[in-house]
Protein backbone atom coordinates (compact mmCIF):
# COMPACT_ATOMS: atom_id res chain seq x y z
CA UNK A 1 0.00 0.00 0.00
CA UNK A 2 1.53 3.57 -1.26
CA UNK A 3 2.13 5.88 1.50
CA UNK A 4 4.16 9.60 2.00
CA UNK A 5 7.13 8.65 3.90
CA UNK A 6 9.55 11.66 5.02
CA UNK A 7 12.76 11.26 5.82
CA UNK A 8 16.74 13.13 6.26
CA UNK A 9 18.52 11.69 3.77
CA UNK A 10 22.09 13.01 3.12
CA UNK A 11 21.27 16.30 5.35
CA UNK A 12 18.49 17.01 2.95
CA UNK A 13 14.58 16.59 4.23
CA UNK A 14 12.91 14.21 1.37
CA UNK A 15 9.53 13.22 0.99
CA UNK A 16 8.06 10.32 -1.59
CA UNK A 17 4.94 8.05 -1.63
CA UNK A 18 5.69 4.71 -1.96
CA UNK A 19 4.98 0.96 -1.23
CA UNK A 20 6.20 1.44 2.33
CA UNK A 21 6.82 -2.56 2.62
CA UNK A 22 9.43 -1.92 -0.56
CA UNK A 23 13.21 -2.07 0.98
CA UNK A 24 14.80 1.29 1.83
CA UNK A 25 17.78 -0.22 -0.58
CA UNK A 26 15.07 -0.43 -3.39
CA UNK A 27 13.68 2.62 -2.87
CA UNK A 28 16.89 4.70 -2.60
CA UNK A 29 18.25 3.02 -5.37
CA UNK A 30 14.97 3.04 -7.64
CA UNK A 31 13.24 5.88 -6.61
CA UNK A 32 15.21 8.66 -5.50
CA UNK A 33 18.45 7.21 -7.93
CA UNK A 34 21.10 6.92 -5.53
CA UNK A 35 23.27 4.01 -7.22
CA UNK A 36 26.05 3.83 -5.08
CA UNK A 37 24.22 1.64 -2.77
CA UNK A 38 24.68 -1.81 -4.01
CA UNK A 39 22.39 -4.78 -3.91
CA UNK A 40 24.39 -8.26 -3.39
CA UNK A 41 22.84 -10.96 -1.15
CA UNK A 42 19.49 -9.18 -0.44
CA UNK A 43 19.08 -11.24 2.42
CA UNK A 44 21.36 -8.76 5.61
CA UNK A 45 24.51 -11.28 5.02
CA UNK A 46 26.91 -9.48 2.79
CA UNK A 47 26.89 -6.15 3.89
CA UNK A 48 27.05 -4.48 0.30
CA UNK A 49 23.96 -2.41 0.94
CA UNK A 50 24.88 -0.94 4.38
CA UNK A 51 23.84 2.85 5.06
CA UNK A 52 24.04 4.42 8.08
CA UNK A 53 20.79 5.25 9.91
CA UNK A 54 20.29 7.66 12.86
CA UNK A 55 23.95 6.53 13.36
CA UNK A 56 24.01 2.96 13.10
CA UNK A 57 25.37 0.97 10.00
CA UNK A 58 22.24 -0.99 8.56
CA UNK A 59 21.51 -3.52 5.69
CA UNK A 60 19.35 -1.60 3.73
CA UNK A 61 18.60 -4.96 1.41
CA UNK A 62 15.75 -5.88 4.68
CA UNK A 63 14.61 -2.56 6.24
CA UNK A 64 11.30 -1.97 4.93
CA UNK A 65 11.66 2.07 4.22
CA UNK A 66 8.12 2.81 6.61
CA UNK A 67 10.86 2.25 9.12
CA UNK A 68 12.86 4.91 8.37
CA UNK A 69 10.00 7.42 8.82
CA UNK A 70 11.36 11.03 10.50
CA UNK A 71 14.84 8.99 10.58
CA UNK A 72 18.34 10.16 9.26
CA UNK A 73 19.81 8.31 6.26
CA UNK A 74 23.09 8.68 5.21
CA UNK A 75 24.42 7.14 2.07
CA UNK A 76 28.02 6.87 0.27
CA UNK A 77 26.97 9.51 -1.62
CA UNK A 78 26.18 12.23 1.23
CA UNK A 79 29.95 11.09 2.85
CA UNK A 80 32.02 13.97 0.75
CA UNK A 81 31.71 17.20 2.24
CA UNK A 82 32.16 20.54 0.64
CA UNK A 83 33.73 18.62 -2.75
CA UNK A 84 36.25 16.40 0.11
CA UNK A 85 36.14 12.74 0.45
CA UNK A 86 35.74 11.16 4.25
CA UNK A 87 39.13 10.34 5.67
CA UNK A 88 37.80 6.57 5.41
CA UNK A 89 37.10 6.99 1.46
CA UNK A 90 40.64 8.68 1.10
CA UNK A 91 42.26 5.33 3.10
CA UNK A 92 40.67 3.12 1.29
CA UNK A 93 42.05 4.62 -2.29
CA UNK A 94 45.62 5.20 -0.29
CA UNK A 95 45.42 1.36 1.03
CA UNK A 96 44.38 -0.19 -2.66
CA UNK A 97 41.23 -1.32 -0.63
CA UNK A 98 38.82 -0.73 -3.50
CA UNK A 99 38.67 -4.48 -5.02
CA UNK A 100 36.44 -4.41 -7.83
CA UNK A 101 34.16 -1.54 -6.24
CA UNK A 102 31.02 -2.91 -6.13
CA UNK A 103 30.76 -3.28 -2.13
CA UNK A 104 33.48 -0.58 -1.70
CA UNK A 105 30.58 1.77 -0.39
CA UNK A 106 29.26 -1.03 1.89
CA UNK A 107 32.50 -1.66 3.61
CA UNK A 108 33.29 1.93 3.65
CA UNK A 109 30.09 2.53 5.51
CA UNK A 110 30.11 -0.52 8.04
CA UNK A 111 33.81 1.06 8.62
CA UNK A 112 32.34 4.82 9.35
CA UNK A 113 29.19 3.27 11.71
CA UNK A 114 31.92 1.20 13.73
CA UNK A 115 33.78 4.53 14.46
CA UNK A 116 30.75 6.33 15.20
CA UNK A 117 30.28 3.45 18.00
CA UNK A 118 34.09 3.20 18.93
CA UNK A 119 36.67 5.89 17.81
CA UNK A 120 39.20 3.58 18.70
CA UNK A 121 38.71 0.03 17.77
CA UNK A 122 40.56 -2.56 18.38
CA UNK A 123 41.95 -5.01 15.46
CA UNK A 124 39.77 -7.77 17.21
CA UNK A 125 36.60 -5.33 16.89
CA UNK A 126 37.49 -4.02 13.30
CA UNK A 127 37.37 -7.69 11.95
CA UNK A 128 34.15 -8.93 14.06
FE1 LIG B 1 23.67 -8.32 1.18
FE2 LIG B 1 21.99 -6.37 1.91
S1 LIG B 1 22.53 -6.97 -0.10
S2 LIG B 1 23.29 -7.56 3.18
Amino acid sequence: MNETISFKLNDKWVSLTTDGEWTLLWVLRTDLGLTGTKYGCGKGLCGACTVIVDDRAVRSCVIPVRSIKGKGVLTIEGLRKNGKLHPIQEAFIKHDALQCGFCTSGMILNAYGLLLRNPQPTKAEIIW
